[in-house]
Parts: C-alpha cells; structure tokens; sequence
C-alpha cells in the first residue's frame, strides 16, 4: 500500500482527522464500516488532498505502508475492542493502532498489552478541541511505545495544532495508557474551568445586577488579560447570543440542567484511588449533578435564605473586578490539583510524564487553551520537581494577591446565598495548605479513640495508642 496513514470509524472526529492528514499533504486511506460514509467523504472532500477510500478491512489494511499506521476513531468502550479484534489479525508485527476517542485509560492499558504480545502497538492517544480541532489543529497528548512515536510523531506533528512560539501540540506523553490519562486530566480540569466561569457569571448577573449582554462584554474584557483563554471567549459568545424566537437572551431560554458524558466523573474516581484531592474538579462534577436533579430543586424551593440584592453600578463595578480576581485565582487551583494528579499517576504507573511538556501541549488546540498555559510550562520546565503549581514563585505572588478579594467575593455569595462550590472550594484547598497545623490530628485521636487505629507523634517516632477505655495511659503500637 501507499497510504501514509488510515482512519476508520468516519463520524465527525473521524472525517475531520482524515481531512487534516489529507490537506497536510499526507496520503490517507478511509474506512467506515458502512462504506457510504467513505464514498461521502471522498465526493465532498475529494480534491483537499489524496485520499484511498476503502470497503473492506483487508482493503482497508492492504492500503497503508507498512508499517501500517491506523487510526480508529469509535465510540469509547465495546466499539473500539471491536474494531481491534476486526483488525488485528491482519496485521504485523510492528504496525500501529492508534485510538483517538475518549477511552478509558485503564482499558487502553489493557489493549496495548493484549496487543504488544502479538508485536503491535497500541497508541491511546487523547484529541482535544472538538470538531474544528480535529480539522484546523488539535491537541494531541498520544500514549504507546516510544518505539511507535518515531514512526507516528511527525505524522501527528503535521496536523497539530501550532502553539503561538510555533512548536506543534503534541507530543509523546509516555508509554501505554498516559496519553489517555493526561486527556482525561484536561477534561478534569476543562469541567473545573467551565464551573468557576459558570460561577462568576451568576455572581455578575445576581450580586452585580449585570445583563448577559453586560456580562459578555466584561468577559471580553477579561479575555485580554491574564484569564485570555478560549473558554472565557466562547463564554461570551454564548452570553451575547439571542434566541431568535423569543428575542430573550440564549442563556434564559435554556434548560439549567448541565449533562456529561463521564471523562470529569473518571478524573474524580482516579483522584479518590489515587489519593490525590482535587477538590475544585470534584465541585465541578457535582455541580453539574446537583443541577439535573429536578425533583431535589423543586422539593427544595420554598427552604430559607436570602434573594440577591444588586449592587449600584458603581459598587458594581468593583465587584466585578473582586470576581475577576476569584476567578483567576481559584483557575490557579485546578491547575496546581490537575497537575498533582497527572504527577501521582505518573508515579504510580511508571510513565515518566514531563509536566512542562503536557502544559506545552495544552497552550493550543485544545478546549482548556489558555495563555497562562505557557507560564505553566515555563513554572515546570524551570523546576521539573516542582511539588506544586503553588509554590512556584510566581503563581504564590499571584494568589497571594489575589486572595483578599477571593475572600470578598466568596463572603458576598455566601451572604447573598448564592452557591460558589468552586471558589470556595478551592479557597478552602488554599487555606489547608497555608494552615501550619490541621485539625486532622483530633481526627486521628478520634480514630484511635473508637477504634485503636494509632496515632503518631509530634515529637517521637513510631505509633502509639492510648488505652481510652482504661486508664490512658500511651503504648507503643506493634
Ligand atoms: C475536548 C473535549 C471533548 C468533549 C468533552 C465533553 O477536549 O475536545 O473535552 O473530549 O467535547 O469530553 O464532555 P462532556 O460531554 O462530559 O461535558
């Protein structure tokens, strides 16, 4: 064959893909298991460049060069195992697999495993940035052998998104299931930072008494600061559009309850196995449940509090500025518990994951993009063991300024009885970390308390345990 690269499964992701290789002057051979999405592709998309359209799987397979370099672009889960059984034994040793949906990472542990005892590789290789990612740039975070990135990378880096110093989005994150991973973290974070945008627009519309469209355009005007970030762009999009039929704003006439397809619920689930808090993109999640919960609201609407009271516009406006600072700091917290989480499970999987690298690849592309992507990278690449985003130099000034105002803005919803579960929740993560002692050692005593589980002391090694049903007196525990 003379493919350079394939792509089966031809939804939307998948044709976009296709179509980025093609017009990068790559030859691709298509494939859908209903052959009339290929011949769709090839007749409206035909002259972007050179495309083998294909029926069969051995067609398929006997169109790429060896070795064989596929893309499968299905549905996460059964699909894709599928589509791998359908494939493989038509390959050989040293062809590549690579899966760009939003799988699992424990199950593309599990593929490139089964896979590597037959000399394949396997790539779980996260795409981030949506439709228009997948045809303009996206970014891609790809997993697997680095004996399979020499071949696959400069593929990759061709239709990549371009990050502003030029450098592509991609890179190899590490081996089996840390592409997956490292995606699953961005969408972790991607929940916490459409939350936190989430809260600053109720606080505008019902502290400060803002419009919509007063709204969309304070967020584009955070949009040229340090918060520059494609999120807060779409945001106000979103916030200044109208619905055509009723000429009320498209953010009144829209159902409030947020849905998800799982990728945030996978962060949060990891981060309790883990044991890494990630307190902000847990908010996050919940928030979103919290919401489709129609029958806990209604049950729940006639409970005590206070109704907001909109500032004067001058009061106002200082607000917004105090909200701003809320916003960007708490953004700086699900940052610092994101990254924490990919280094723990770096750790524990023996990936080796260059936390500067995946910050570079996130600067473009990608739905979290963000300038302050890039001093992220610089916080990392300048001190790879950096324990915490937050005790980078930096970022401890930038919070530290900011944490007067994020206290104000958290106090006024509180009084004002509107619910900031990620401000707060993250203020709280900012706070125990500060705190020079934690009341986890009451904890501790009334863990031993009620069920001898030890304690340790401040001041000797070893644990201990005090006889409470007797006369107390401290042993040494075995
Ligand atoms: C991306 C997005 C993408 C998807 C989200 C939506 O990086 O391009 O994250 O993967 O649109 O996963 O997730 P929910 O449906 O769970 O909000």
């Amino acid at each position: 064959g003379t493919a350079q690269i394939g792509v089966t499964g031809l939804a939307v992701m998948g044709r976009n893909l296709a179509r980025n290789f093609a017009r990068n002057g790559l030859t691709v051979a298509v494939h859908n298991r209903t052959a009339a999405k290929t011949r769709a592709l090839v007749e409206e998309f035909g002259e972007e460049g050179r495309f083998v359209p294909t029926e069969s799987a051995e067609e398929f397979v006997a169109a790429l060069e060896r070795p064989r370099r596929l893309v499968v672009m299905v549905k996460a889960g059964e699909p894709t195992d599928a589509v791998i059984q359908e494939f493989a034994p038509l390959l050989e040793e040293g062809d590549v697999i690579i899966d760009g949906g939003n799988a699992h990472f424990e199950d593309t542990r599990r593929r490139e495993r089964e896979l590597r005892e037959r000399g394949i590789h396997f790539v779980g290789a996260g795409v981030s940035g949506g439709e228009e990612g997948a045809l303009h740039g996206p970014s891609i975070m790809p997993g697997g052998s680095a004996e399979s990135y020499e071949s696959l990378g400069p593929l990759l880096e061709k239709i990549a998104a371009k990050a502003p110093d030029g450098t592509p989005c991609v890179t190899h994150v590490g081996p089996d299931g840390a592409g997956h991973f490292v995606k699953m973290v961005h969408n972790g974070i991607e929940y916490a930072d459409m939350q936190l945008i989430a809260e600053a627009y109720h606080l505008l519309r019902t502290v400060a008494g803002y419009s919509p469209a007063k709204i969309a355009k304070t967020f584009r005007g955070w949009n040229t600061g340090r918060l520059d970030s494609y999120l807060i762009e779409i945001t106000a999009e979103v916030l200044a559009h109208e619905d055509a039929a009723t000429g009320k704003p498209f953010v009144d006439v829209v159902q409030d309850r947020a849905e998800q397809k799982g990728t945030g619920r996978w962060t949060v689930q990891i981060a309790l196995d883990l044991g890494v808090p990630v307190s902000g993109i847990a908010e996050a999640v919940f928030a979103r449940s919290l919401s489709g919960h129609a029958e806990l609201r209604e049950a729940s609407g006639a409970l005590a509090g206070p109704v907001p009271e909109p500032l004067d516009e001058k009061a106002a406006e200082a607000f917004a500025a105090q909200v701003e600072q809320a916003l960007y700091a708490s953004k700086i917290v699900s940052y610092t518990q994101g990254f924490h989480q990919i280094r723990a499970g770096s750790e524990q999987y023996e990936w080796g994951v260059d936390l500067g690298s995946v910050a570079a690849i996130w600067r473009a592309g990608c739905i979290i993009r963000a300038a302050f992507l890039d001093r992220i990278r610089a916080a990392f690449d300048a001190e790879p063991d950096l324990v915490s985003l937050l005790s980078d130099k930096r970022f401890g000034e930038e919070i530290g300024a900011a944490q007067e105002d994020w206290r104000a803005v958290v106090v006024a919803a509180t009084r004002q009885g509107v619910p900031v579960p990620g401000f707060s929740a993250a203020l709280a993560y900012y706070d125990a970390l500060r705190a020079e002692r934690l009341p986890a050692a009451l904890t501790q005593g009334q863990r031993d308390f009620f069920g001898a589980h030890t304690y340790r002391r401040v001041d000797r090694e070893g644990s201990f345990h005090t006889l409470w049903g007797g006369d107390r007196t401290e042993v040494e525990a075995g």
